[in-house]
């Protein structure tokens, strides 16, 4: 059939709501993901699916969960039914497991939530997965979370968020004190009080919250005078100088949603999640790359996919990998022969014979996907960013590189494994596990390494000795961040304690101890540019 007359692809794909969840560590993802499926009636009580220590979801109770209730869940994406749409949560490590396939994550999502702390704001890694959504026009909603804390006041909250971030914010409620103070909030469109109520659960069981008019004797009873002055100051204020909300300037990343409420609590959690199933968009058009230049692909085209990640050796026993599509258009189906493109060419065809959906250690073979969503597939030969697609003619966006933050240098233990250490090298860093760069005077020397995260450089280690059976020896270099230097290299001055390198595909990046030292060399060499993304 053709695609586009395909009515289940065309209801399937405007059923699903593809995203991230963006915060720094600690803001409240975990919780707020384990509140959106208590209230998809997927759990009846929270609190069970975390594991403390590590802050993680815990797999073992993902997997019970997945078994009772019809939730699947592979290490990249979390999917389910609430109110009717199909949600995929894409999951998106933070603590120590940050790296670049967070990032690469991202670019598979249709939209994201932004979780600040409403004590803390806007902080690093908050700011850092931003400018990827930024980068790739990825619309944005704001959840400030944790208001029944001690919290900043909602004015400077929204204040920063546009200056720190470069995008209006659009309130939509408005919260009245915090901490032990906290009311509850007012929505803004409709002029009423949501009243905070703690329950006995401690936020286990769904909340029922009441509303009441805001100029109602219940509403006022509830506010203290002195709120009540400041409730009106703020109000007003929003209304003069606030930005108006406007779904058109959300999708075009111009504007975020701003939300206030508390996911421990579950305050205001079923409103958020009721607005974000309307606001956020389901799977859209796609630019692409032709041989002409670019084109759109929509979803209900033939089927088109990207690996975004791949996660090698889940089976000890089997030493397979796992390359994760995100389906971009048409309708996945079981034995679909697709082309395998990479670089503008037709590597070959490929059989998708055996697509998995991973649970732990089991996998479940999944039959049937729709735009939006992601599957896995037993590697055979992919790399990240390779599209595969039913017809040939085109390839999805190139991913970018990330902004490294740990850099090393790497050299084999015995010399004489020299050959395996390269091999291993070249295929590790064309699976996006390290970036591999080699210094701009001396191209022939042991290369740089250069990691988001520090955990990935003890992968690539431990994956030369398995994989390669070659022992290696890490000596970390003193660099802190890196850009993509733009402007001619023959003018560049380098400042002091620098590093000037070549990346595998031969752009320059300089290296710099600090953030400062990175400044400085910017005012020292003011007709270049550093860009954070290449
Ligand atoms: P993360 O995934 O973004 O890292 O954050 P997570 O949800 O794990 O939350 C971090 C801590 O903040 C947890 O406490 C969690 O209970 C708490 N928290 C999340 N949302 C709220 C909120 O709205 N109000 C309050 N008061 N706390 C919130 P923890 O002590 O680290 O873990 P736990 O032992 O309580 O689970």
């Amino acid at each position: 059939m053709d695609s586009a007359s395909d009515p289940i692809l065309v209801r399937e794909t405007a059923r699903r709501r593809t995203f991230a969840i963006i915060s720094h560590p600690d803001a409240g993802k975990t919780t707020l993901t384990e509140k959106l499926l208590l209230y998809s009636g997927l759990l009846r009580t929270a609190g069970m699916v975390k594991n403390r220590k590590g802050g993680k979801l815990a797999t073992s109770d993902w997997m019970s969960m997945e078994q009772e209730r019809g939730i699947s869940i592979t290490s990249s994406a979390m999917q389910f039914e609430y109110h009717g749409h199909v949600i995929n949560v894409l999951d998106t490590p933070g603590h120590q497991d940050f790296s670049a396939d967070t990032y690469r994550t991202l670019t598979a999502a249709d939209c994201a939530i932004m979780v600040l702390d409403a004590a803390k704001g806007v902080e690093t890694q908050t700011r850092k997965l931003f400018a990827v959504c930024k980068l790739r026009g990825i619309p944005v909603l704001t959840f400030i979370n944790k208001l029944d804390l001690p919290s900043r006041s909602p004015l400077e909250l929204m204040a920063e968020v546009e200056e720190v971030l470069g995008i209006q914010a659009s309130a939509i409620n408005w919260p009245i004190g915090s901490g032990r103070e906290f009311v509850g909030v007012a929505e803004r469109a409709t002029r009423e009080l949501a009243l905070f109520e703690k329950t006995s659960f401690g936020g286990a069981r769904r909340a029922e919250m009441r509303k009441v008019p805001l100029d109602s004797p219940e509403a006022q009873a509830a506010i203290q005078p002195e709120q009540r002055k400041q409730l009106a100051e703020d109000l007003e204020m929003l209304e003069v100088a606030g930005n108006p909300f406007s779904r058109e300037a959300f999708l075009g990343s111009r504007i975020t949603p701003v939300f206030f409420g508390s996911a421990l609590t579950n305050f205001g959690i079923e409103p958020f999640f009721d607005a974000f199933v309307e606001l956020a968009p389901p799977p859209s058009s796609r630019e692409v790359i032709t041989a002409a230049g670019s084109e759109s692909v929509e979803p209900s085209a033939p089927f088109s996919a990207y690996v975004f990640k791949i996660q090698a050796n889940m089976n000890p026993k089997h030493r397979d990998q796992m390359a994760f599509i995100r389906i971009c258009s048409g309708r996945f189906e079981r034995d679909l022969v697709v082309k395998h493109v990479r670089a503008g060419a037709v590597l070959r065809e490929v059989r998708l014979s055996r697509p998995q959906t991973l649970v732990a250690r089991d996998r479940n073979t999944l039959d049937e996907a729709f735009p939006g969503d992601v599957v896995g597939l037993i590697n055979a030969g992919f790399a990240i960013g390779d599209t595969l697609a039913v017809k040939a003619g085109f390839e999805h966006q190139p991913l970018p590189q990330f902004p490294p933050e740990h850099f090393a240098r790497i050299e084999p233990a015995d010399l004489t494994k020299r050959k395996g250490f390269d091999k291993g090298m070249e295929t590790l860093a064309g699976e996006g596990a390290v970036q591999v760069l080699r210094s701009y005077d001396n191209p022939i020397a042991n290369p740089f390494i250069a990691a988001v995260g520090r955990l990935q450089f003890e992968v690539l280690q431990y994956r030369l000795k398995d994989e390669w059976n070659v022992e290696t020896l890490l000596s970390p270099l003193p660099y802190a961040c890196s850009g993509w230097l733009q402007g001619d290299i023959t003018q560049f001055k380098p400042t002091p304690g620098s590093q000037v390198a070549k990346d595998a595909r031969g752009r320059i990046v300089v290296l710099f101890p600090s953030e400062w030292d990175r400044q400085y060399c910017l005012r020292q060499n003011p007709d270049f540019q550093l860009l954070d993304f290449a």
